[in-house]
């Protein structure tokens, strides 16, 4: 998707479709209005009769527009005239993003930043239009013979002279995070035979050709090994694809601390030896999204040249069945001198993640941030529309919140009480890797705790929000607009 700013007046806007807003109470917006006298009253007369309300999420696709240069005109439902909330703005910029994908339009453009939106500005305007045309206009064919092979949609943003430079700056950034979730989005679509840990490490170097700020290292077995990282091992042994460690660390803010990302790798996850039932098993490819959402966010980081320094560090492998896979009852010693008792080879999550929490304090950072899909049980609680969030600092937790909500990537925070750490005791080991039914996504939240005592940390279980099933299965590039948003409210 390429996006401009685009000036003059609506009437004059050449494009395939130009979306303009209409509120309730009958009332045309002003690009309505200017284009509704060069359309001689059809916007007045179809908003009359009540064709569409205005209500945030009413579209109505308007297929003839003679007498202005825009072929066709979209109108979208604004709202209130005199302003809107931030989640009525999200939604009226997906459903016209919907509606340009439906109608199969792949040129528009939108005047949508003049609706009033309450506690928001043009910069924030300009980063929800963006995200829901890049969101509904991405499609995933790399594997189709006959793939569309189109050229990339284009969305021009109208705007007021004095605001384009404002606008363009916004663009910038909007281009850098439409490009990261896209490729956060494709490495999870790939399917499991060809986006292995090898490939997510092949990615990573790849990037860090490309850019200089950005240095990739990747530790083998063998490094991990002498690092003593027992438990991401253990679930790398029944996978004949080499695990891979990928760190990529991005230096673009001087001498500071960095914030480090550790996003889960699990290239497929057939559950072990405690395997998972056979119906959908297919989604347990994307459980690499945690993995894919670091790269993303890295990419989009590294192609603004943003002013802060991140690193993202990646444990990577497949979790199958094999006569050397580790069993339930096995013992593993993390690299943290703790053990575990792998009680269930489906919980392995958690067993590459502690290893690379604990690898992560040597770079001294300022906070630790890990994105897993982690948890069946936090589909079960907060299902498609939140990620999970647990901490070990309030203000931490507080800031991935606020993220959330400005880039409508939302999380919601679950507690990690001491109370619930029994749960995870074992006879035979320090710990066992899974706490019972009760609590799933806290007790696996409980038990990283155990591996990041020394630093602010927080975790974001994606496992209900990095992607969708049913008919429109594939990755929704969460939580990269938060953790990006996040990142980028930290640089200031
Ligand atoms: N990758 C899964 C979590 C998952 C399940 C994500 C379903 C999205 C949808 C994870 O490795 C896993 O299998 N977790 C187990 C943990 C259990 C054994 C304690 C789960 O949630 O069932
Ligand atoms: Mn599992
Ligand atoms: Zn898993």
């Amino acid at each position: 998707m390429e996006f401009s700013v685009k000036r003059g007046q609506p009437h004059q806007q050449k494009t395939a479709c130009l979306i303009v807003g209409v509120h309730t109470g009958k009332a045309l917006g002003p690009s309505a209005n200017e284009i509704d006298k060069h359309l001689r009253g059809a916007i007045a007369r179809v908003v009359k009769r009540g064709d569409i309300a205005g209500k945030p999420g009413d579209t109505l696709l308007l297929p003839d527009a003679s007498g202005i240069e825009a072929e066709r005109v979209l109108l979208v439902g604004a709202g209130r005239r005199d302003g809107i909330g931030a989640a009525d703005y999200i939604k009226l910029c997906r459903s016209a993003a919907q509606a340009l994908r439906s109608h199969r339009l792949r040129n528009a453009v939108t005047t949508l930043l003049e609706v009033t939106v309450k506690g928001h500005d043009l910069a924030w305007k300009v980063a929800q239009l963006t995200r829901a045309a890049a969101t509904a206009a991405y499609r995933f064919d790399e594997h189709k013979t006959k793939s569309s092979g189109s050229v990339p949609g284009r969305l021009g943003l109208a705007c007021a002279d004095d605001d384009a430079a404002a606008v363009r700056e916004a663009l910038r950034r909007a281009r850098a995070l439409a490009e990261g979730m896209k490729l956060a989005r494709d490495l999870a679509n790939r399917p499991g035979n060809v986006c292995t840990p090898s490939h997510l490490a092949e990615t990573a170097r790849d990037l860090g050709a490309r850019f200089t700020a950005l240095e990739v290292e990747v530790l083998e077995e063998d490094d991990m090994e002498s690092l003593g990282m027992g438990a991401l091992l253990s679930v790398a042994r029944g996978s004949r694809q080499p695990a891979k460690l990928i760190t990529m660390n991005y230096r673009g803010g001087g001498d500071e601390k960095p914030v480090v990302l550790v996003g889960k790798g699990v290239t497929f996850d057939s559950g072990g030896i405690s395997i998972k039932p056979g119906a959908g098993m297919d989604e347990m490819k994307f459980d690499m999204c945690g993995a894919a959402s670091v790269i993303g966010v890295m990419a989009a980081l590294a192609e603004l040249g943003a002013p802060l320094n991140v690193i993202g560090v990646v444990p990577a492998t497949e979790n199958l069945p094999d006569g050397n896979a580790s069993k339930p009852g096995d013992i593993v010693t993390s690299m943290s001198g703790q053990t575990i008792e792998i009680l269930n080879t489906d919980a392995e999550g958690r067993l590459i993640l502690c290893d690379a929490l604990t690898y992560s304090a040597r770079y001294e950072p300022a906070v630790v941030i890990d994105i897993a899909t982690l948890t069946g049980a936090c589909v079960v609680a907060l299902g498609e529309h939140a990620s999970g969030l647990m901490a070990n600092d309030d203000e931490l937790a507080a800031d991935l919140l606020a993220a959330g909500e400005r880039s409508g990537d939302r999380a919601w925070r679950l507690p990690i009480w001491e109370d619930y750490q029994q749960q995870l005791d074992s006879p035979f080991a320090d710990m066992a890797n899974v706490g019972g039914r009760a609590a799933g996504s806290i007790t696996a939240g409980c038990f990283l705790a155990r591996f990041t005592r020394q630093y602010r940390w927080a975790h974001l279980d994606i496992a209900g929000t990095a992607w969708l099933s049913g008919k429109n299965k594939g990755a929704s590039g969460r939580p990269v607009g938060l953790l990006f948003d996040y990142l980028m409210h930290r640089a200031g």
